[in-house]
């Protein structure tokens, strides 16, 4: 046998432009990184949507820190508290008890009773476990339900300041978000005349309203709901209402208003919770939606393909999240936000450039700074990015949010840290503003 050849290099060919004759031009062993990136062809899909800001600049803020600088971050939405002590013990209790098989892919019949029956209290119609799909995660639920709902096309108006994420959910279930922009001046209610209009838009079918709101903290009246509810009534849109803060109000106060609550037949209200923010487990990725049955049919439906089920332990945890141990630990969690929320508003006593509509609910503050912007010739992001690296404190640009001009405050560390941070801008105004 003379000399062997030297084994072929192969290239998975249609598509992406190689063949057996070019292959050459590229000599590489077929498994080197370099030939799976070009056998691969990333789709367009995944470029439609952008890297979250917020994830980005908390990343930055690592890598700060990581090279030993000081750097204060009030940028991620994940505050600092541990978890309610009685989803721990049932977590425990679940992996004791030796099963780890995969649970009902809509959720446990036990878990969806018990959502049914902790949320009745807000809803208008009666629930059952059929109004109830279990998720792993808000965020999932919501992108779930839009599957569900929209052909390619369909609009979704997105109330804005809104979460980061909407927009790119909607676009990856295929409709087009359309921005409404809520102005400060009207206390982020939106105009109810120009939303009309969008409404009745005939590619209209969704209505994405967030109350508790994050970035502005901003709690709709019940009045404001029905208002809403009334319209997208009228003309025929569905509301998706994001209430992942709803228990993050003030001590008192168990749930903000929903606009299930005047949706008698729960005919175009679907609900969305989840126990990352009320139960401070976001890393347990348990969330569930509250809809009509045959959506929660088609939603789990998807699921089952999409996602098979939520984690089992984060769905035993879940049934003991609204014993009375439960709330009393969410209640003394949100005492303390609302303390750090009121401590926030006092302290921007030392920045009276900044303009801050009181929040009402959820942990964030997000002042308007037009009169910063406009003495520096700046725009929020490069507000945002200088303080970071100039002031080393981490906040969010209000362009993240759809709407430019504003800093988003996490206020999810201490009053301490937020003490320091707010003292870091005051000096870095100081020494900046002409
Ligand atoms: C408004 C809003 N909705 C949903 C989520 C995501 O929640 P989950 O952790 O349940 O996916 C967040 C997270 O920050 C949020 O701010």
């Amino acid at each position: 046998m003379g000399s062997q050849a030297a084994p072929k290099v192969r290239y998975v060919t249609g598509g992406i432009g190689f063949d057996e004759g070019r292959a050459s031009d590229f000599p590489c062993d077929e498994n080197s990184a370099a030939a799976i990136l070009r056998r691969l062809k990333i789709a367009s899909r995944p470029q439609a949507v952008e890297e979250s800001v917020t994830l980005a600049i908390s990343a930055r803020a690592a890598a700060l820190r990581a090279e030993g600088i000081d750097v204060l971050s009030l940028a991620a939405g994940e505050p600092d508290f541990a978890p309610a002590p009685p989803l721990e013990a049932a977590a425990h209790a679940f992996l004791e008890s030796g099963v780890g098989r995969y649970t009902a892919t809509s959720g446990t019949p036990e878990l969806r009773a018990s959502l049914a029956e902790a949320a009745q209290s807000g809803f208008a119609a009666q629930l059952t476990r059929d109004n109830i799909l279990v998720t792993a995660g808000t965020k999932p639920a919501i992108h779930i339900a839009l599957l569900a709902l929209l052909e390619p096309g369909d609009e979704v108006v997105v109330l804005a300041p809104y979460w980061v994420s909407y927009p790119h959910i909607v676009r990856l279930a295929g409709g087009v978000p359309r921005i409404f922009p809520c102005s400060a001046d009207n206390a982020f209610v939106p105009d109810f005349g120009e939303l009309e209009r969008e409404l009745a838009r005939p590619a209209c079918r969704v209505l994405l309203v967030n109350s508790p709101n994050n970035p502005t903290g901003r709690v709709y009246s019940s009045d404001e709901l029905r208002a809403l509810h009334d319209l997208c009534r009228e003309h025929d849109v569905t509301i998706l209402s994001d209430e992942i803060y709803a228990a993050v109000t003030d001590a008192d106060t168990d749930r903000a208003p929903s606009p299930s609550g005047f949706d008698e037949g729960l005919e175009r209200t679907i609900v969305f919770d989840g126990l990352s923010k009320s139960h401070a487990v976001p890393g347990w990725r348990l969330g569930w939606m509250i809809g009509p049955p045959p959506l929660i049919e088609a939603a789990g439906k998807l699921q089952s393909q999409l996602l098979g089920n939520a984690c089992a332990i984060a769905q035993a945890a879940a049934l003991s999240a609204f014993t009375d141990e439960s709330r009393a630990a969410t209640r003394s969690m949100v005492g303390a936000i609302v303390e750090r929320r009121a401590h926030f508003s006092k302290g921007l006593e030392w920045l009276p450039e900044f303009e801050l509509l009181e929040p009402m609910g959820a942990f964030y503050a997000f002042p308007a700074v037009h009169d910063v912007l406009e003495r520096l010739g700046i725009d929020d992001t490069a507000l945002a990015s200088r303080l970071l690296v100039e002031a080393r404190v981490a906040i969010v640009p209000g362009t993240a949010f759809g709407a430019p001009g504003h800093l988003r405050f996490s206020l999810t560390q201490g009053i301490d840290v937020i003490d320091e941070a707010l003292h870091r801008v005051r000096a870095w105004l100081d020494d900046h503003l002409p």
